[in-house]
């Protein structure tokens, strides 16, 4: 995998899609073309100076991958700073800059042959859903696609129009359900909030777990957590149930310690930590009292080093461990088996040895 790297994209098109969100769609000169290939479900990060701050948030392409453009869809976030700014000031002409895509909520093609995918999302989770939704209907003749997408009242269905044309072009293969939480819909088991009753109603009904060959969940915590348990719980291995979330649901967004300055003394103990990054290796030390992450050491020698969220949930700063220990604060991001290969959230990392080794390039 390349590494992830910003470049400054212009902005090609930005289009209202409900009054509280946006489509940005930027358009991929040709000499970057191979740096924005993606595969449905991933998301990039966008950077920008708002009011005198450096801000970086994580957005998920909405689009199946095609050539020379890709979007994203933002919804603000009340008391956002990124998506307040995004969705009132974002204009054709500006550019901004795109971390090339990133991620593991995603399908390769020869997954999406003959199969049954089923996705459930919740407002702005709707948008990795679009692309691996589009993509895999359009990827396999004999695949279909369940959605299940909650939402308060009708007003706030982002993709609208585009759901009711992707369920025009495949009438058979795409089931679409809307459940709206704060709005009467003409089927009971469609209005309401989905708690544990409705959840195991509608895959009793709707959606019978055994005919499901892979799930994607996105949206607040308290629901794709409610999906995997009562999922596995319907037998469903946990190795087919891809999430994918987009803040911890904690208040105040679990920040970790990027930008937090750390000065090392004198005869202090100190780890060192050894890290590759676009084939350069560079070595820091780190006091062991101040429980840095690897990520806030790392970024003192190299401002370029790969980061986002800061908060455990992109995966944008993800390494390999190759030598040493490290204990991770959170893990919202890696999928089991990567856990397994050696990788960690650098942003989680606090180092438990004299020294540690990792590698960005892997
Ligand atoms: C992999 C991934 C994909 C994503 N994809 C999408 C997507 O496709 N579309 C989308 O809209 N979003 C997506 N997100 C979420 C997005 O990255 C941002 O987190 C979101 O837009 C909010 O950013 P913000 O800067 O507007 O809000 P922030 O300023 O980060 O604030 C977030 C929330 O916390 C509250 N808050 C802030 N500071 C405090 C405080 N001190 N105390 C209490 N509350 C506080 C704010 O009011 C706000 O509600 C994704 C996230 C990830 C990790
Ligand atoms: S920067 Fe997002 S997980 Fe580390």
């Amino acid at each position: 995998m390349a590494r992830a790297r910003f470049h400054s994209l212009p902005v090609a098109e930005v289009r209202p899609l409900t009054a509280a969100s946006v489509e940005v769609t930027f358009a991929v000169p040709d000499e970057l073309r191979g740096e924005y290939d993606y595969l449905p479900g991933q998301h990039v990060a966008l950077r920008a100076h708002v009011d005198g701050r450096e801000l970086r948030r994580s957005y998920s392409l909405c689009r199946p991958p095609e050539p020379g453009r890709i979007s994203v869809a933002i919804k603000r976030d009340l008391g956002g700073a990124f998506s307040t700014w995004a969705t009132s000031e974002l204009r054709p002409g500006d550019a901004i800059d795109v971390m090339s895509p990133q991620g593991t909520f995603t399908l390769d093609s020869e997954r999406m042959q003959d199969r049954h995918i089923a996705g459930i999302a919740a407002g702005s989770g709707i948008t990795p859903l679009m692309a691996l939704a589009g993509s895999v209907l359009a990827a396999s003749s004999t695949s279909s696609f369940t959605l299940v997408y909650t939402n308060r009242t009708a007003v706030d269905v982002m993709f609208l129009e585009e759901l009711a044309d992707l369920k025009d072009r495949y009438p058979a293969r795409l089931a679409l359900h809307h459940v709206l939480s704060r709005e009467q819909r003409s089927a009971p088991l469609l209005s309401g909030r989905i708690d544990e009753e409705r959840l195991r109603r509608m895959l009793d009904t709707l959606l019978p777990p055994d005919t499901v060959d892979e799930w994607f969940l996105c949206g607040p915590f308290e629901l794709v957590q409610l999906c995997r348990d009562v999922l596995e719980e319907y037998g469903v291995a946990r190795e087919r149930i891809h999430f994918e979330l987009f803040t911890t649901g904690e208040p105040g967004e679990p920040r970790g310690d990027v930008g937090h300055p750390v000065v090392v003394h004198e005869g202090e103990r100190t780890a060192e930590i050894e890290f590759r990054l676009d084939g350069l290796t560079s070595t820091v030390t780190t006091p062991v009292d101040a429980n840095e992450s690897v990520l806030n050491a790392a970024l003192r020698v190299r401002p370029d080093v790969p980061f986002a969220c800061t908060g455990g949930v992109c995966g944008t700063c993800r390494a390999r461990l190759v030598s040493g220990d490290v204990r991770m604060t959170e893990n919202y991001a890696l999928e089991p088996e990567e856990l397994e290969r050696g990788y960690v959230l650098t942003c989680q990392s606090h180092p438990l040895t004299d020294r540690v080794v990792v590698d960005y390039d892997v």
